[in-house]
């Protein structure tokens, strides 16, 4: 099924072309005067004339109900409801609500990527939320999509760790890594014996690597837990720590030397992808490999095993730099070639109230469960708490960075999730009361606040598209709201269980549909919708 958008953009499109003889872009968009406004003709010198002969020219007599051109050449359009019941029949009638697919592509997500040893703070609640929603709406649309959890679980760290395990100190996830750093700092022979025990750990000497298992098996239980909490989903098969690319790390580097790509650079093997001045390390002085070559593995592996053309790194924005210089060497390696692609989908900061990054009190990052707990609290429910956090991040401008404010996301009114969700278990309550299942109408819309609402409801599938394609969730909640605050507008205005027939048959089937929306909807963005609350 295609979207109603859609279809008014290639009937004017086509009556643009027989008016000037050329392609012109429609420029359709909504519109507070009309359902829709056409701007293509603006700019012109007779854009009157052309928006008044494209008005008269367009076949548009099954859909609109008024085409009139105002000011300086807009053609406003007003929808016929008759043309809109027949649309919501078939958005109704359909599982997908009219979302179509897409050509599907196997698509690799790298999210969330904590790193072992250490509890998940604020700073993995964005890759983390972000990513689900994109590994949501993706498969929605028909992509095959991989799971990679690029834990950091493997370099000269876990070197101190696992000896201070040997020490005695029993693995533990909150002190455990700070104090095992205090002593690296303070005490040069653990410092000598540290160094020694990475050597050991990375040529797979059996006992430091049971030790170092023991410690990143309970570091996964721990995220997994975390990750049931937030309903993200992550299984523990998606852990693709930095560590399972330790074999492939020579091959890297013996394939890059063979390609002429890497320069000793004191006394390290550099490559300046694009006639960069700035290196990307990939093996370093002391002969260890760092975060870059790992990526670089990890990239292959992506690409030659996973079979994957399309690989998104859902990473925050300080990170670009080193992304783009990883994707520049594998582009000049012949790795990354077309048709795969790769692309940082990048993300901006959280920010306490006072417009500083969010700080625990004592100034440390704060936990990632302290932010659960603390929304769960306030909303004495884990869908609402978690969801309300959830959207928060996504229905902000994913770039940009935005202020983490329990008041503000769980607010009842105003672009919330509760909002939303509240406007779900309204719909639901009604089906409850009249003790009526899934009504399908016929749909005969008539007054205006139903007009608007199926307006709304008619545009999901090309927002879902376009989220798709853009990955820029704060676009879904947006029409979600719409859809929501539409909806309220018709609750108040059409009494739906008193209606007389065939009214309250229509009615019913607005409300059913307008719940399947924002379930469906919400789930994209991996938040629960109750039917009560
Ligand atoms: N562990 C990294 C960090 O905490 C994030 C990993 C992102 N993914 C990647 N392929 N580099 O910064």
């Amino acid at each position: 099924m295609a979207d109603i958008g859609k279809v008014l953009r290639d009937r004017l499109a086509a009556a643009f072309e027989t008016v000037t003889g050329s392609t012109v872009d429609p420029v359709l968009r909504r519109s507070r005067h009309a359902d829709f406004q056409a701007d293509g003709a603006l700019g012109r010198p007779d854009a009157r004339a052309v928006a008044a002969a494209v008005a008269e020219a367009a076949d548009l007599g099954d859909l609109c109900s008024d085409v009139r051109v105002v000011g300086p050449g807009f053609v406003n359009l007003t929808l016929a409801d008759a043309a809109l019941d027949g649309w919501l029949a078939a958005a109704a009638a359909d599982p997908r609500l009219g979302v179509s697919t897409v050509e599907p592509e196997v698509v690799v997500v790298d999210y969330s990527g904590p790193n072992a040893a250490k509890e998940m703070h604020v700073g993995h609640l964005r890759s983390t939320v972000i990513g689900d929603a994109v590994v949501r709406v993706l498969e929605y649309l028909g992509h095959t999509v991989i799971r990679q959890n690029h834990l950091g679980d493997w370099g000269t760290n876990f070197g101190m760790l696992v000896e201070h395990h040997v020490d005695g100190a029993t693995f533990d996830l909150s002190s455990f890594y700070a104090a095992a750093r205090r002593k690296f700092e303070t005490d040069p022979d653990f410092q000598e014996r540290s160094r020694r025990r990475v050597v050991r750990l990375q040529a797979g000497d059996p006992d430091t690597i049971a030790l170092w298992h023991s410690m990143i098996d309970s570091s996964q239980r721990y995220l997994m837990s975390v990750y049931d909490r937030l309903g993200v989903r992550l299984q523990a098969a998606d852990f693709a720590g930095e560590s399972s690319y330790n074999a492939a790390l020579d091959g890297v580097v013996d394939d890059l030397s063979a390609l002429g790509l890497l320069r000793e650079s004191d006394g390290a093997l550099c490559a300046f992808p694009d006639g960069s001045t700035t290196p990307l390390i990939v093996r370093k002085r002391d002969g260890g490999y760092g975060y870059a070559a790992t990526d670089l593995a990890a990239l292959r592996y992506r690409i030659d095993e996973l079979k994957a053309t399309r690989l998104l790194y859902v990473v925050g924005a300080p990170q670009r730099r080193h992304l783009e210089m990883v994707f520049a060497v594998a582009r000049a390696a012949g790795w990354l070639a077309p048709p795969v692609h790769a692309s940082h989908i990048a993300f901006g900061s959280v920010l306490g109230t006072d417009g500083k990054m969010l700080r625990s009190r004592a100034g440390g990052a704060i936990k990632l469960t302290e932010l659960l707990d603390g929304a769960v609290a306030r909303a004495d429910d884990p869908a609402i708490g978690i969801g309300a956090l959830k959207y928060a991040d996504l229905s902000s401008d994913r770039i940009k960075d935005y202020t983490f404010d329990y008041d503000r996301m769980l607010a009842a009114t105003g672009d919330t999730a509760p909002y939303l969700q509240y406007a779900h278990v309204r719909v639901c309550s009604i089906f409850r009361k009249g003790d009526v299942g899934g009504v399908e109408g016929p749909f005969a819309v008539t007054h205006p606040a139903e007009h608007a609402l199926a307006m709304e409801l008619l545009e999901f599938p090309g927002v879902v598209a376009r989220a798709g394609e853009t990955l820029e969730f704060h676009r879904l909640t947006a029409h979600l709201h719409a859809v929501a605050v539409r909806f309220s507008a018709f609750f108040e205005q059409c009494p739906v269980l008193p209606a007389p027939e065939p009214v309250r048959a229509s009615r019913l089937a607005l409300c059913a549909l307008t719940a399947r929306t924002l379930r469906t909807g919400l789930d994209l963005l991996g938040i629960d919708a109750p039917e009560r609350m």
